[in-house]
Parts: C-alpha cells; sequence; structure tokens
C-alpha cells in the first residue's frame, strides 16, 4: 500500500456568475432549485458541436443536502462547509493527496468533465484539455469554485448539477473526473450510470475515493459505527461504501487501480483508491 505524500495546488476563467446559482439553490427554495435551466441565463448552456459538449434541459433534480440529517446538518453543509472544507482537508492534502490529485487528474484530456468540483481543489491540474466543465450542484461550493476558476490561468466553466441527472448528451466527453465525490453523491449508482452515458467510446473515468476497509477488518467495523456521525459532519460522506464494485457495476472496467492510505486525515477514511475506468 502506497503512502501518499505532498505537492501543490489552485485556479481560471468562467463563464457562469455562481451567485445566481446561490440565489436558485437558497434552502428556501426547494422546488426547481438545482434546476440544471436556470444556467440558461448565465451562458453555461453553450456549445452543440460533436466537439464541445451540450447542454441539456433536463428536469427538475433534488439539491444534494435535501432532507439529509435536519435543519442543523444542512446549515453545515449548506452555510459552513464551503468555507471551512479547504482546511478540513489541508493536513491531509499537505501529506500527499496533493500528488496524487496531480497524477490522476494531470492525465485528464479532450472535452473533461469534473463531477462534484467542490472548491476546484483539482483545477491546477488540468492543462491542455480541449474543454473542461466544473459541475457542482451545491451553491456555496460553486460560488466558491467560480471564484477559484476566476483567478486561475484554466479556463473552464461551471455548471450546476447534479451527478446523478447530468445536463449532457450521451458520449459528450472524453474524460470525466471524480475527486471524493460517489461517497457523498445521493445516490452513487445513478451517478455512475450518468457517468458512463456522458463518456464517449473509448472515454475514461479518472477517480481517487477513498472506500471500505477490507471485509472483516476493524476498521470496516469503525466505520460501521461511526458512519451516522461522520456523514453529518462530513458533508453526507459515506465512509463505509464499496465505490470500486459500484464502478464495476455501472459497466465500467477499471483498468488501472492504486491503493493508498490518506495520510493526515482520520482513519475512517482510509483507504484511498485511484486510477482509471473505462467504458465497456
Ligand atoms: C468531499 S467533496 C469533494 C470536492 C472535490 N471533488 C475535491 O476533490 O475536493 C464532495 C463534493 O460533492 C458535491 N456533491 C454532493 N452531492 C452531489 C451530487 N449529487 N452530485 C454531484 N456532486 C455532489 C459536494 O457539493 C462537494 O462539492
Amino acid at each position: 500500500m502506497a503512502e501518499l505524500s505532498t505537492a501543490a495546488e489552485t485556479t481560471a476563467n468562467s463563464c457562469c456568475a455562481p451567485e445566481a446559482q446561490a440565489a436558485c439553490c437558497e434552502p428556501s427554495a426547494k422546488a426547481g432549485c438545482c434546476d440544471p435551466t436556470h444556467d440558461q441565463g448565465c451562458g453555461c448552456a453553450a456549445s452543440r458541436t460533436r466537439s464541445t459538449p451540450t447542454l441539456k434541459r433536463s428536469g427538475t433534480v433534488p439539491c444534494v443536502s435535501e432532507g439529509r440529517f435536519g435543519r442543523v446538518t444542512r446549515a453545515w453543509d449548506r452555510r459552513c462547509m464551503p468555507l471551512v472544507y479547504d482546511g478540513f482537508l489541508l493536513l491531509g492534502e499537505l501529506r500527499g493527496l496533493r500528488r496524487l490529485r496531480g497524477e490522476v487528474v494531470g492525465q485528464a484530456q479532450g472535452r473533461v468533465l469534473e463531477l462534484g468540483a467542490g472548491t476546484g481543489l483539482n483545477m491546477k491540474y488540468y492543462s491542455g484539455v480541449e474543454r473542461l466543465v466544473l459541475s457542482e450542484p451545491e451553491p456555496g461550493m460553486a460560488k466558491r469554485l467560480g471564484q477559484r476558476l476566476k483567478r486561475s490561468a484554466v479556463s473552464g466553466e461551471v455548471v450546476s448539477a447534479p451527478a446523478e441527472q447530468l445536463p449532457f448528451d450521451d458520449g459528450s466527453f472524453d474524460t470525466v473526473v471524480a475527486t471524493l465525490v460517489f461517497c457523498t453523491v445521493s445516490d452513487p449508482h445513478a451517478a455512475l450510470q450518468e457517468t458512463r452515458r456522458v463518456l464517449a467510446p473509448g472515454g475514461r473515468l479518472l477517480f481517487i475515493e477513498h472506500v471500505r476497509g477490507d471485509a472483516g477488518s476493524r476498521r470496516e467495523r469503525w466505520q460501521d459505527r461511526f458512519y451516522r456521525p461522520w456523514r453529518a459532519l462530513a458533508y453526507g460522506c459515506r465512509c463505509n461504501q464499496s465505490t470500486l464494485e459500484l464502478i464495476g457495476e455501472a459497466g465500467l472496467r477499471t483498468t488501472e487501480v492504486g491503493t493508498a492510505r490518506w495520510r493526515g486525515m482520520p482513519p475512517l477514511v482510509h483507504p484511498i483508491v485511484y486510477g482509471k475506468a473505462e467504458t465497456i
């Protein structure tokens, strides 16, 4: 099992005003909030050719933290987590995750979609891609993502969309990037099916995810025991999820998989798996 160590971080320009998304996705605006059609006004819905992914209109989709653990958790997720997220991960980033992000995300090519891009910690690792779409359904995160994109040298656009219901045509992307996302999305099965759908033939999923401990291990027992409090604290994260198996179930074949300890982070989120999966 590899030990993670250090590397660098940050980001470039945006077509989407995250403020507009924030207003649309306020907790009080339940029905219709996170409706991808609201992007129409901010210019995110551009482009309709083979080489540029199409943003489709689709139905209303649930906001990710809706009904998860009650009001307190929702307030924490929506208002506080976007502000503290980078600090929450800092030690883990310094002790290896940054380097791993560079290795994995640096392989992205062609038309690239990142799922649940958060505050944009992967942004600086994209280089020479044809098009970059950063999807993020939570308005607070999307706002920070847009800010980082503006400051960055990378060209891209922020789209407010949950991974379970991507507003893109089939086969629109050559690479989908997901880091620390499938443990958080409400429905990882649906998110992986959508990943497969939007990937072009021969397209690749690049991932970094923390996963369930080995069967019968003490870690696995602790993950099951602390699942609920961890989920409430850590943005809805499921620390005991077998994400590699879910990737396979979605019809994607993992071609390269590495395993690592996520140094600097609680044992509940070890081990980390990272690598590539292709459409079958
Ligand atoms: C643990 S953070 C990871 C952020 C970023 N990918 C990173 O590596 O730092 C999980 C992200 O997934 C987003 N998320 C939550 N539910 C989602 C969903 N249904 N679809 C897509 N992203 C979602 C969260 O808003 C958050 O930004």
